[in-house]
């Protein structure tokens, strides 16, 4: 002999390829043994990209833990069988990989896909190794909407409603078994504002409009009611638009009656719904 090896590497899994793995940070045992005659010497050596070691020899036995697996233990690792006499040799070597799962929980999103009112919900789940799944579910009911390695799904129209929520589980070879989730749900804006508003000829008024639960987040604009089509505000010397947090206004400047009094509209809209609500200028 030597007419086999046998290797036996533990606390690993195997890929359908046969090459094993090792969660990071895990203690993984390895043996090696085989017979002749005389005994032969068995070694270990490893073989990463950038590096190669041997781990020790022994005649007829040799078993080691690494009790902490690295990113850098990655690599093959050959156990090797050598009549010293006859010089015949016969090795196995083993592919290990070193895996681990992210760190955080992942993130969901919803962000606007290629058309205006097109969205995708996005699940972020980044510093692992390899990549993770992701499977899309339509809440209440878990109705599978996709599984990819890209995380990402496209709405169709009819899932763009107020109160729609959906599901990312991201699965990982070495992560939690029941896989790490997160949800989002879309929101139409709701919009606080005061009806009434009085100015003084010559003097400035601010109107405030505040957003709400709108998610994705909503665009906001002012207009105009008593023309018909309704006309867009935009900022000018007499028109001032800004936003505050969640609240956007409307500093009307040096007030006039014939000008300024009327209906003012505050108007958010996101890809689920449009709010819109009347303010009353009265000017003295
Ligand atoms: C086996 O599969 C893994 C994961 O796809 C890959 O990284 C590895 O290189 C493969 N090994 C062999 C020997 O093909
Ligand atoms: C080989 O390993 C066995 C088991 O670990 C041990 O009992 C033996 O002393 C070792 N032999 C040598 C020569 O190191
Ligand atoms: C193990 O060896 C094979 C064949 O030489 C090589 O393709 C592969 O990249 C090696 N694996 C690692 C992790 O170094
Ligand atoms: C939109 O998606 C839902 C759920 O995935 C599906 O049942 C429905 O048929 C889709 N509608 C269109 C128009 O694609
Ligand atoms: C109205 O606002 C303008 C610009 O901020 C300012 O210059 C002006 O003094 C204000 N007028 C009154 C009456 O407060
Ligand atoms: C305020 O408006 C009146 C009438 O519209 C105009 O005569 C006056 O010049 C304006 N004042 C300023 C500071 O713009």
């Amino acid at each position: 002999g030597p007419y086999y090896v046998a290797v036996n590497i533990s606390s690993t899994g195997s890929l359908a390829n046969g090459t094993r793995y090792a969660a990071k940070g895990s203690q993984v045992d390895f043996s090696c043994s085989s017979a002749a005659r005389p005994p032969p010497l068995l070694e270990w050596r490893f073989q990463a990209p950038s590096s190669s070691e041997p781990f020790g020899n022994n005649l007829t036995v040799n078993s080691f833990s690494l009790l902490l697996m690295s990113h850098n233990l990655q690599g093959n690792y050959t156990c090797s069988a050598t009549n010293v006499l006859s010089g015949r040799q016969r090795k196995v070597t083993t592919e290990l990989l070193v895996y681990w799962s992210p760190p955080a929980a992942p993130r969901c999103s919803v962000e606007a896909s290629s058309g205006p009112s097109t969205l995708q919900v996005a699940c972020r789940w980044d510093g692992g190794y390899p990549d993770p799944d992701f499977l899309w579910t339509e809440e209440p009911g878990g109705l599978i909407m996709g599984n990819s390695k890209l995380g990402v799904q496209t709405l169709n129209q009819s899932q763009l409603m107020d109160g729609k929520t959906f599901k990312c589980v991201g699965s990982h070879i070495v992560g939690p078994q029941s896989g790490a989730s997160c949800v989002v749900q879309l929101r139409s804006p709701s919009l606080l504002t005061e009806p009434m508003k009085t100015c003084f000829v010559g003097g400035n008024v601010t109107l405030t409009c505040q957003v709400s639960g709108a998610y994705p987040s909503a665009k906001i604009e002012w207009l105009r009611d008593f023309t018909h089509p309704k006309s867009v505000i935009q900022s000018s010397s007499h028109h001032l638009i800004g936003q505050n947090g969640p609240n956007s206004t409307l500093t009307i400047l040096n007030c006039s009656q014939d000008l300024d009094e009327g209906y003012y509209v505050c108007r958010a809209e996101n890809a689920v719904g449009m709010r819109e609500v009347d303010i009353w200028l009265s000017v003295k």
